[in-house]
């Protein structure tokens, strides 16, 4: 959707819909109520129809198939790592450390998605996912940034990204929930752009009377998003150099991992990502690799199956650097990106659609929704850095209603991660168990690693059902 086109009046509205071969939306205009009429001048008049041409020619393009990709795995800086390794972390956490306190760091959450998989009613963020305390997914995310904010001593910038189905009600949610502990003005809300979806021949589809169909533009529109609400302006003021990005399914993503932020800055990345090692051939995440030479992503639903299961001498998967959507990101880089346009590839996904035909009826059609992937802009980095972490301590999504990567598998993996630390320090563990672990959640603002839970000693745990909650 263009955000910036002149007002037009309704009649030219209409003729440049028609006059752009989308002339069937107009088919009941006179059945419309006065209402409905406006409501639909209104999302045409937002549409970039140029764009929409575009995209209807990315349909009649053969799909794939055929030769694989050259894929290699990345160069990484890894878990196992030789002393010349161990001093480059040493020194990069301190420059890290710095980054942050010198406020250089932005926090960026991506939360437009539609949270289909979940079948969760309102934004994922808003998903009660503490085991012990019942905690919200966005709770999580701000009581690390309030620890990170007593640790190094800043004051954070959080940027948030919504779409039109979910802005109101997640900014409802943080006002709810008194910004979670940050201040007002430390939180940016912006809500990413919206595409119309296609039938198969390029004709923009409705989803009821007088309404378009109109998706996300995937969480690519993060970059362009930044651009058009004035969050880079915003970033530049406030001295922000670089933008720690996570998604908001991932309650164990650190945002102010010093060892990340300061290899990123040491080996002038302009984007960085983090990896684990899959879980197995099939885990739906998306692999990083080089390709054709150059960092980059392909997702799960790209992988063909021979570079998917293909193994290395030693058995492993050979593409086992599972992508976990952790990047940091230059804001100069952004702002190149975004300068004249988003400057992305397009991802088609055709699906059946439940939509409303020309004629008012409810019909469903074979249709196609457009996005835009972030990790795209991996290669359009001119330099590039891919950290490898631990699962336990950074991956547990919440993606699905049940099964892995859902509540219940996240829940366990707070659980087992955080009974160890309280075992480690010889507490007393509670009777309540969680996929077979003892109920036990630790604050963010308590203890983010075993380490610092060891430090805080004299603190009890307070009893919250069958499960222990440690808390300030
Ligand atoms: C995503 C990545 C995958 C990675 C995995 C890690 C894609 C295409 N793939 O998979 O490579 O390994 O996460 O968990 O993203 N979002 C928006 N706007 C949109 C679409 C999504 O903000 O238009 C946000 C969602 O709110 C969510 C995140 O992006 O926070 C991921 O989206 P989702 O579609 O769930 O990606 P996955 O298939 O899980």
């Amino acid at each position: 959707m263009s955000q910036s086109s002149p007002p037009l009046s309704q009649s030219a509205v209409l003729e440049r819909t028609r006059a752009a071969g989308q002339g069937h939306l107009l088919s009941t205009w006179d059945t419309l109520s006065p209402a409905d009429q406006r409501h639909l001048a209104a999302e045409l008049a937002a549409v970039d129809f140029a764009l929409v041409q575009e995209l209807a020619a990315l349909l009649s393009r053969p799909s794939g198939g055929g030769s694989l990709p050259a894929l290699e795995p990345p160069e990484l800086f890894p878990l196992e790592r030789s002393a010349q390794q161990r001093q480059r972390a040493a020194e990069a956490i301190e420059i890290g450390r710095r980054r942050l306190s010198e406020g250089r760091i932005g926090f960026l959450l991506v939360a437009g998605g539609q949270a289909s998989r979940l079948g969760y009613e309102g934004p994922k963020g808003a998903f009660p996912i503490g085991p012990v305390s019942g905690r919200l997914l966005f709770d999580f995310f701000a009581r690390r940034l309030l620890a990170a904010q007593a640790r190094h001593g800043f004051r954070a910038s959080w940027y948030v990204m919504t779409s039109p189905g979910n802005h109101a009600e997640t900014q409802a949610c943080f006002e709810r929930n008194a910004w979670f502990g940050l201040a007002k003005d430390q939180v940016f809300f912006f809500s990413q752009a919206m595409l119309p979806a296609l039938d198969l021949q390029g004709r923009i589809l409705l989803s009821a009377p007088g309404r378009l169909f109109l998706a996300p533009n995937g969480h690519g529109g993060v970059l362009d998003g930044l651009r058009r609400s004035g969050a880079l302006a915003h970033l530049r003021e406030r001295g922000i150099e670089t933008l720690s990005y996570f998604q908001v399914d991932n309650p164990l993503a650190p945002p102010a991992d010093p060892l990340f932020l300061g290899l990123h800055h040491a080996e002038r990345s302009e984007m960085s990502t983090k990896v684990v090692s899959k879980r197995d051939a099939g885990e739906k995440v998306g692999v990083i690799g080089r390709i054709d030479g150059q960092v980059g992503c392909i997702e799960y639903s790209d992988l063909p199956a021979a570079l998917r299961d293909a193994r290395d001498d030693s058995g492993r998967l050979l593409f086992r650097a599972g992508n976990l959507a952790i990047h940091a990101l230059e804001v100069g880089f952004i702002e190149r990106l975004t300068h004249s346009g988003l400057d992305l590839p397009w991802h088609v996904a055709k699906k059946r659609m439940k939509v409303v035909g020309p004629n008012g009826q409810p019909a469903e059609v074979e249709g196609a929704k457009f996005e835009t992937f972030v990790f795209d802009a991996l290669g359009k980095a001119q330099r590039s850095l891919t950290l490898e972490v631990e699962r336990e301590l950074e991956f547990s999504p919440v993606k699905n209603k049940d099964g892995e990567d859902s509540p219940a598998s996240c829940q366990r993996d707070l659980c087992r991660l955080h009974a160890g630390w309280a075992q480690r320090t010889g507490r007393a563990l509670p009777t309540g168990r969680v996929g077979g672990f003892p109920r036990v959640e630790i604050d963010p603002l308590v203890a983010e690693s075993a380490e610092e839970f060891a430090r805080a000693s004299d603190l009890a745990p307070r009893q919250v059902g069958d499960g222990h909650l440690y808390t300030r």
